[in-house]
């Protein structure tokens, strides 16, 4: 597997597979796998259990819906992620039911998407978050409230294919190894009061 990451430390096989590919197979995904995907979502932790996520899907062989999604994505992504075989919107739920603000809502749903995108991994389909696309597009397409909903990042779906069918610049990007920064950059062990904590 190409981009599989090479990893200091043993990490989970899942986690080195996953990536956010753009290269995707025709091939559908069915309601049922879907709805693995999402139910596996819904069992991510969340700030008083109040799962602030929401999502709205298409798929591609629903072809009105999906242009209609896919044609709210920035010039960057629409090359590719309309061959996804489904797109998603994903939703945070901005307030709890008392009308107050929900400071973790992002934190959960970001949380919630890993998951998904882990559980999706784990069955050979891969997902692909994406911010780059028109939220004024997307909350006239979905008769949003804004007030109560952020239409915060869309997630495209599919099968893997080869990266050569890909046009450039992203069948490069498809094949540039995966780089993260080391552990020891971002996570540091609190030793005593007196020695300097964090970090640049
Ligand atoms: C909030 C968010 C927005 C993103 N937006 C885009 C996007 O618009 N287009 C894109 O190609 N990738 C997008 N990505 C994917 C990241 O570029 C990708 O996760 C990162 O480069 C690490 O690569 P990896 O997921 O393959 O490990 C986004 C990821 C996140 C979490």
């Amino acid at each position: 597997m190409i981009k599989e990451a090479k990893t200091k430390y043993p990490v989970h096989e899942l986690i080195k597979k996953r990536f956010s590919a753009r290269s995707f197979s025709g091939k559908g995904i069915s309601k049922d796998e879907l709805n693995t995907i999402l139910e596996a979502g819904s069992w991510t932790f969340s700030a008083m259990n109040y799962q602030p996520w929401r999502y709205v899907y298409v798929h591609k062989d629903d072809a009105g819906n999906f242009n209609k999604l896919a044609d709210c994505l920035n010039g960057g992504n629409k090359p590719w992620a309309k061959d996804a075989a489904v797109l998603m919107v994903c939703l945070v739920k901005k307030k709890y039911d008392d009308g107050s603000i929900n400071g973790a809502a992002y934190h959960d749903v970001g949380a919630a998407n890993a998951t998904m995108i882990l559980q999706a991994a784990s069955m050979n389909i891969y997902g692909h978050v994406l911010g780059g696309f028109s939220k004024t597009k997307v909350t006239e397409l979905l008769k949003l409230d804004t007030e109560e909903y952020d239409p915060f990042v869309m997630i495209a779906l599919g099968y893997l294919d080869l990266p050569e069918k890909l046009d450039e610049p992203y069948k490069t990007r498809e094949v540039t190894p995966r780089k993260r920064k080391p552990v020891e950059e971002f996570a540091t062990q609190l030793k005593s009061e007196k020695e300097e904590i964090l970090v640049g």
